[in-house]
């Protein structure tokens, strides 16, 4: 077994994640647009292979805060299942199944968490580390992911197959082929969504060490021909929607009659006349304030 390499996962930045892809050039061309395949230098990958134990799969299995294992029905519908020992993730392995391992917690994962978090300026409370341990043949149905994400391939060999999502660009949600995407992604879908990954797929097989960002909402379809284990960093959305709001909301609450209890179903009520009264009243406030808004009154110091 190949022992823990601090010193060398201490040194695992950005940089080293993308190579030989320029951060500058990344940011501009391929987050949030299109995907990126890149190579880890091998001792980096040895020494994630090493801090996770993945040569003793339980010892890896028990590194996760929480374990679910990912199956398919007879029918093609997939489910998921909370796994509540490593042990029983163990047995589950053996039988066959794909296991998710969320929230990767040793030592030095959580150090990389911070160093990643700080250096493309992302809250380290919504990134997260997890791993796919997949055994061969295990497959993803064709399907999109409200993240950006990095996959780290660290053992045996998966192929995907990618494709821009020009029918629902940036979602806010998850959605996979064969199930309905839900009402709030339908007010702003393009179009049919497909039923399968589009023909125009690119297909990418990823081998120990090859490195594969794909942005939020790419269509992707996953198999592993081989027993597969591979490191998935993901970076949860925080659209700007919600960053604007979430600090008028700060500011607005600081009003008594802001915290008043909003008359959701006003019209024909006893009242919809107070309502409408107050609504003008505060909607003026509100043209105010925002006619007045510097982009540092938005930013924290
Ligand atoms: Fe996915």
């Amino acid at each position: 077994m190949v022992k823990r390499d601090p010193s060398t996962l201490s040194a695992l930045d950005f940089k080293a994640l993308i190579s030989p892809t320029s951060p500058a050039k990344f940011f501009k061309t391929h987050w949030g647009r299109r995907h990126l395949t890149a190579k880890l230098a091998p001792r980096f990958r040895a020494a994630l292979a090493a801090e996770l134990c993945i040569d003793d799969i339980e010892k890896l299995f028990s590194h996760s805060k929480k374990t679910m294992a990912w199956f398919e029905s007879l029918e093609g519908d997939y489910h998921s299942m909370d796994v509540p020992s490593a042990r029983n993730a163990l047995d589950l392995y053996m039988a066959g199944m794909t296991l998710y391992l969320a929230d990767m917690a040793t030592p030095l994962i959580m150090e990389w968490h911070q160093r990643l978090a700080a250096e493309i300026g992302h809250s380290g409370q919504r990134i997260t580390f997890s791993v796919f341990a997949a055994r061969r043949s295990g497959r993803t149905r064709c399907h999109y992911d409200n993240l950006e994400n990095f996959t780290i391939q660290l053992r045996g060999s998966k192929t995907w197959k990618l494709a821009p999502n020009r029918f629902l660009p940036v979602p806010l949600h998850n959605w996979v082929t064969g199930m309905p995407p839900n009402s709030e992604q339908l007010r702003y879908a393009r179009g049919t969504l497909p039923k399968t990954i589009p023909s125009m797929h690119k297909k990418v097989v990823l081998e120990p060490g090859d490195v594969l960002y794909i942005p939020r909402g790419y269509l992707h379809e996953v198999d592993a021909s081989e027993d597969s284990i591979s490191l998935f960093v993901a970076f949860q959305c925080h659209p700007w929607a919600s960053f604007v709001t979430d600090r008028l909301f700060a500011h607005f609450v600081q009003d008594e009659r802001w915290r008043e209890n909003a008359v959701a179903e006003w019209k024909g009520s006893y009242q919809q006349d107070g309502a409408q009264a107050r609504l003008a009243i505060l909607l003026k406030q509100f043209k105010e304030v925002v006619a007045k808004l510097k982009v540092s009154d938005l930013i924290d110091d």
